[in-house]
């Protein structure tokens, strides 16, 4: 079924450039070494492989470009046990049936899940052109916007996308008040973790938060898995943390992760529990890594390094049922808030939208108007799932529900418009729906309306 056919057939062996690029500062000679013999490898696979179009990404560069040359923190993570982008799998056995035991201590089924103050959906709606009031900031007075996501920036000059505020049918949005905003993060640690989508979505908040704080009060830290903007005058800070599989995994460098074979610890979400367990605010999202095939199960208790194999979405679920777990236990929700981010759409496929035609988003100006919109990159099983794993938890996980609104907007994406890490080649060049990003979100744009929505339940 084309549906679960998410992945796209990657022409380039761009991930290797992306490493080639890292490495050419101060990089032993042996990792040189390496490097060299992977792209030797890559160039010779590279019509076989597949990975999904335009997905890796170089946060390098992500954070303001008068940072001339940010500082690449490696992760104080090292041991045998860490699994890294060199990690390998002994040998690879049949999955075993094996769960994650729950830590048992906060597993409360009683309650009920929390009631929304109002009662109305704002997640379901319509998107309608509003020019007087949105964007909600600048593109170009953001000093922290990434190259990956400033559309304009790289030449797009349709602006529609910005124009659009989100409608729920029988209510009213709480309209974005930026000083409100700092009041309810006075004093705490607002902190994003997942993959690139969700940063998307911190870069969002952070353009929308900074420009009422003076340039000499806040400071961004240099790139690293974890990166923290902070805000003096209210003891603040809005942090992201790279974790796109929400467990351990051999992807857990922001720069340096394979793209080719997943390898997870499902049972061991404390690597990264550690980092996000202060934070006040948590807003996690997971998905479109879970979608490249299959997933390998690296045990803790495993001492040889024989891994079991798995499907996407049941790794995903084993992954989210120990995120589960941690929250569980963890979480007092009077003392911590924490959201869900539900599916980013994808808009791969424009027969989807306009059947018969042949191309993607590329070209794309206005939101889809056909009511309850659902494409074949929002995988429906997987929703079931979470919303399964999320309802046990009640009232300790609210859900950003972004999914169907978004699926509205193939209109949003970057396309072409964006920097790429790697060079573009002449056949790419001349047919732009190839290369174009049809599953990042341009900014300001779609991203802004997911915080307004974060901002309206805090
Ligand atoms: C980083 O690792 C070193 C050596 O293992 C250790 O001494 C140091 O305390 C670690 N720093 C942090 C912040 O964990
Ligand atoms: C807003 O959009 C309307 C309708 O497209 C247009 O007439 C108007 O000039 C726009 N206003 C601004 C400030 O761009
Ligand atoms: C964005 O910047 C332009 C040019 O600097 C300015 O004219 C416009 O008012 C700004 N818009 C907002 C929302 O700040
Ligand atoms: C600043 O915020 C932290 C929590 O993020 C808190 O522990 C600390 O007490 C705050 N400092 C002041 C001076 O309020
Ligand atoms: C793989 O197996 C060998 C031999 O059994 C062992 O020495 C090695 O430590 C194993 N690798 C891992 C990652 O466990
Ligand atoms: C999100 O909303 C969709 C309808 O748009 C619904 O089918 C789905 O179950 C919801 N997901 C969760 C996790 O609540």
């Amino acid at each position: 079924m084309e549906f679960s056919n998410f992945r796209v057939k990657s022409k380039s062996p761009s991930t290797t450039m992306q490493k080639l690029k890292w490495s050419r500062k101060k990089v032993p000679f042996f990792t040189l070494l390496v490097l060299v013999l992977l792209i030797l490898l890559a160039f010779s696979t590279f019509h076989s492989e597949h990975s999904i179009i335009q997905f890796h990404e170089n946060p390098h560069h992500v954070l303001n470009p008068q940072q001339a040359s940010p500082i690449y923190v490696k992760p104080n993570l090292s041991g045998p046990d860490v699994l890294d982008r060199f990690s390998r799998c002994n040998k690879t056995i049949e999955y075993s049936g094996r769960k994650v035991a729950s830590s048992g201590s906060g597993s409360q089924h009683s309650g009920h899940r929390r009631e929304s103050s109002e009662r109305c959906d704002v997640f379901s709606g319509k998107w309608v052109f509003d020019n007087a009031s949105y964007p909600l900031y600048n593109e170009s007075n953001c000093p922290y916007m990434s190259d990956q996501l400033a559309c304009h920036k790289h030449g797009r000059s349709d602006l529609g996308y910005q124009h659009w505020r989100w409608q729920p049918h029988n209510c009213n949005l709480k309209r974005w008040n930026v000083k409100e905003m700092w009041e309810k993060l006075r004093n705490k640690r607002l902190m994003f973790v997942g993959d690139s989508l969700n940063r998307g979505q911190w870069i969002s908040m952070v353009c929308l938060l900074q420009s009422v704080i003076p340039a000499d009060k806040r400071s961004m830290s240099p790139n690293a898995p974890l990166t923290i903007f902070r805000a003096e005058e209210y003891n603040a800070t809005v942090e992201f943390l790279w974790a796109p599989l929400l467990v351990e995994s051999n992807s857990d460098d922001p720069v340096n992760h394979r793209l080719d074979e997943r390898i997870i610890r499902p049972d061991s979400v404390l690597k990264h529990a550690s980092k996000w367990e202060h934070a006040d605010i948590l807003v996690f999202n997971t998905y479109l890594w879970w979608r490249q095939g299959p997933v390998k199960l690296l045990w803790s208790s495993e001492e040889n390094g024989a891994c079991e194999e798995l499907d996407g979405q049941e790794a995903m679920e084993l992954a989210m049922g120990a995120w589960a777990d941690w929250v569980s236990s963890k979480v007092d929700p009077l003392k911590k808030r924490v959201f869900f981010v539900t599916m980013s759409p994808t808009h791969l496929w424009s027969r989807e939208w306009k059947p018969g035609s042949e191309g993607n988003c590329y070209g794309e100006k206005s939101p889809i108007d056909i009511e309850g919109y659902w494409g074949g990159g929002s995988d429906l099983p997987t929703m079931r799932s979470v919303e399964k794993i999320l309802s046990s938890l009640n009232s300790k996980v609210y859900v950003l529900n972004i999914t169907q609104l978004s699926e509205y907007r193939k209109d949003g994406h970057p396309s072409i418009f964006r920097k790429f890490w790697e060079p573009l080649r002449p056949e790419q060049l001349s047919n732009p729906p190839s290369y174009s990003d049809c599953i990042h979100w341009c900014l300001p744009g779609v991203p802004d309306v997911w915080n307004e929505l974060l901002f309206h339940f805090l």
